[in-house]
């Protein structure tokens, strides 16, 4: 990124220790020259992910996860770049550089939140003209109040092709930003329209009050029902949760996760104030993730519906691997927590919310449901259903629980039900073990050969241009030795040529090339990448005779493939004297 200097970056990287940083997240263990823990960015029980005090970097053997410091911040947090630098900048105190940072999409994303918010604002303040009546009329059919209308800044699209977009260039935006923004979209003529029309609007607005996308609902029955703003630069609708910056400020610790925008508006309206949404995709792990920062438990409040329960089963999968604790409501009388409010108000869903029942509960509940437990074969069908349930827990003492409970609500003796529970233990650790070591193998021929035929086909080339990639970041003076005959065509892959490229740039400009200051111009894959070209550096020396081999192995296998692929092989003498002649 052109605006932070390096000088800025040295210095977080350098009050930034990776393996402090890094010790936050995951417990490491200290061998030496590096340290071990398990990845957080996949799941494994025996550790791969590796930290590196001399190069400051990680890398995970199992997943190919990598990079320096900054890297690792922008993965676990799910930062862009600019953000990760200010996380690890807030950590240890230092104020970020005053101007300069502009990474060239800074002043595009200003206009879209501008754009944003004038368009929310429009949007509302059409509810109270002749254009806006049906919008009006549709939030007061469904029961909101003005208060509700005016604090969630709903709104309404009306019925035209192009008002928006008309309105907001007059107050100066360009139609990229409106495009940008995806507010305007290019019809067919090729001129541009609104992307939301004739739909009640509701702003979606970040964690710092930026406006930062929409959801649009049709007023009848039609398809697609909702609209949701796509991502932008200014939102990842992945990385989101509808009504989290009223949410996160209610204080109990308590969030309630709901499926729609209008199940989180009744929620807040009728008093619960702790209740969010995720916006028009299945629920992910970075919502987890921002769930955990501002709760400590979350209910679930999903459709009582089929597809509902599905997503319920879903999202419990997801929340089983954050620190939340869960719940689930069951929604009884209504088919979802808006219908129930409506029907039995306030106390009733109160009562629901109250009544929550553990996830652990809900699944040995739902696992069951539709079984006959009058028969003996039902009973036994319930009880390996539950069995399955508990031998799922993490925890000792809650698999311990829920026998003593199983065995006094069936019947069965509880020796028999925690047999019962361990055999599926077992069987369920040693099929583990076995996908561990599939996916440890398959990344190996990643990196080895067979996933990519090209490098396969080019090993000696690849490995020389790997190996040299790897030197020059970790020993740069060696740069002076490859500098005149080093070009960026002498690469088998893109990506290394285009590593290669920005190290040559900064090196002719007698910059560094440390990972954290390439980080900002690469890839997340391209620094997963160059971390492991890095790390097998590790340990070993770096000499100008061997930076200087492996130009020379780069230079005479480019010769070999070109040859190969000119077609050389099949010309005739004369043919390729004719080529010779022209080329020389
Ligand atoms: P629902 O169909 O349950 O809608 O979808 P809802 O929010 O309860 O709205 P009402 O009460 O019927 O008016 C739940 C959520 O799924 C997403 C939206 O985020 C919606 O709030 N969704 C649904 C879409 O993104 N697109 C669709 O076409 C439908
Ligand atoms: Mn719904």
């Amino acid at each position: 990124m052109p605006g932070l200097s390096d000088e800025f970056i040295r210095r977080i990287k350098d009050e930034n220790d990776i393996n402090d940083v890094v010790s936050s997240y995951v417990d490491l263990r200290n061998h030496g020259r590096y340290s071990m823990g398990l990845c957080p960015f996949h799941n494994e029980k025996t550790p791969s992910f590796a930290v590196y005090s001399d190069t400051q970097s990680f890398y995970c053997f199992g997943c190919g996860a990598g990079g320096d410091v900054i890297t690792f911040i922008r993965d676990i947090e799910n930062l862009d770049y600019l953000d990760a630098v200010k996380f690890l900048a807030d950590r240890v105190g230092l104020a970020l550089p005053q101007d300069g940072f502009d990474d060239g999409k800074a002043s595009l994303r200003r206009q879209i939140y501008d754009a944003n918010r004038k368009a929310a604002k429009f949007y509302n303040s059409v509810l109270y003209t002749e254009e806006g009546k049906n919008g009006l009329d549709y939030f007061k059919k469904r029961q909101l109040t003005e208060k509700t209308v005016t604090h969630f800044g709903l709104g309404y699209a009306p019925d035209r092709w192009d008002l928006l977009t008309r309105y907001l260039r007059k107050q100066g935006f360009t139609d990229t930003v409106l495009l940008q923004a995806d507010l305007a979209k290019k019809s067919r003529s090729g001129s541009l329209i609104d992307v939301f029309r004739n739909r009640v609007m509701f702003p979606i607005i970040d964690l710092k009050g930026n406006v930062v996308g929409f959801g649009g609902r049709v007023l009848d029955d039609s398809k697609p029902k909702y609209l949701n703003t796509s991502d932008t630069y200014v939102y990842k609708k992945s990385d989101n949760l509808f009504a989290l910056n009223f949410a996160k400020n209610e204080g109990s610790g308590k969030l309630i996760l709901c499926e729609g925008y209008m199940d989180v508006i009744s929620y807040h309206q009728a008093g619960f104030t702790n209740a969010v949404a995720g916006l028009g995709t299945a629920f992910t792990p970075g919502q987890a993730k921002l769930l955990s920062r501002y709760a400590d438990e979350v209910i679930l409040s999903y459709d009582a519906d089929e597809a509902g329960q599905k997503a319920t089963k879903r999202t419990l999968g997801i929340l089983s691997d954050s620190s939340l604790s869960v719940k689930v409501a069951i929604l009884t009388g209504g088919k979802d927590s808006d219908e129930i409010i409506k029907k039995y108000g306030s106390e009733k869903m109160r009562e629901i919310l109250d009544s929550a029942v553990s996830s652990a509960g809900y699944e040995i509940q739902s696992a069951s449901e539709k079984i006959d437990r009058s028969t003996p074969e039902g009973m036994a069908k319930y009880i390996s259903n539950s069995c399955k349930v508990i031998a799922n827990m993490a925890s000792a003492v809650s698999r311990d629980l829920y026998i003593s409970k199983l065995s006094s609500e069936t019947g069965v003796l509880r020796q028999a039900i925690s047999s019962e529970v361990d055999k599926i233990r077992r069987r369920k650790i040693n099929d583990g073990k076995k996908k561990e070591q599939r996916q440890a193998s398959s990344f190996k021929i990643q990196n080895d050969a067979a996933v990519n035929p090209d490098r396969q086909r080019k090993l000696a080339w690849y490995k020389a241009e790997e190996n040299l990639i790897g030197m020059l970041v970790s020993s740069p003076e060696l740069y002076k030795d490859i500098k005149d005959k080093a070009d960026k065509n002498m690469f088998a892959s893109d990506a290394d040529s285009r590593i290669f490229s920005i190290i040559k740039t900064r090196l002719d400009d007698g910059r560094g090339v440390e990972m954290s200051y390439l980080s900002a111009d690469l890839s997340r894959e391209e620094m997963s990448h160059l971390s492991r070209l890095v790390t097998s550096r590790a340990g070993l020396k770096n000499t100008s005779s061997e930076i200087r081999e492996c130009l020379n192995t780069m230079i005479s296998e480019k010769r070999k493939f070109d040859i190969e692929s000119s077609g050389v092989g099949d010309m005739s003498d004369d043919d390729f004297l004719k080529l010779f002649n022209r080329n020389n």
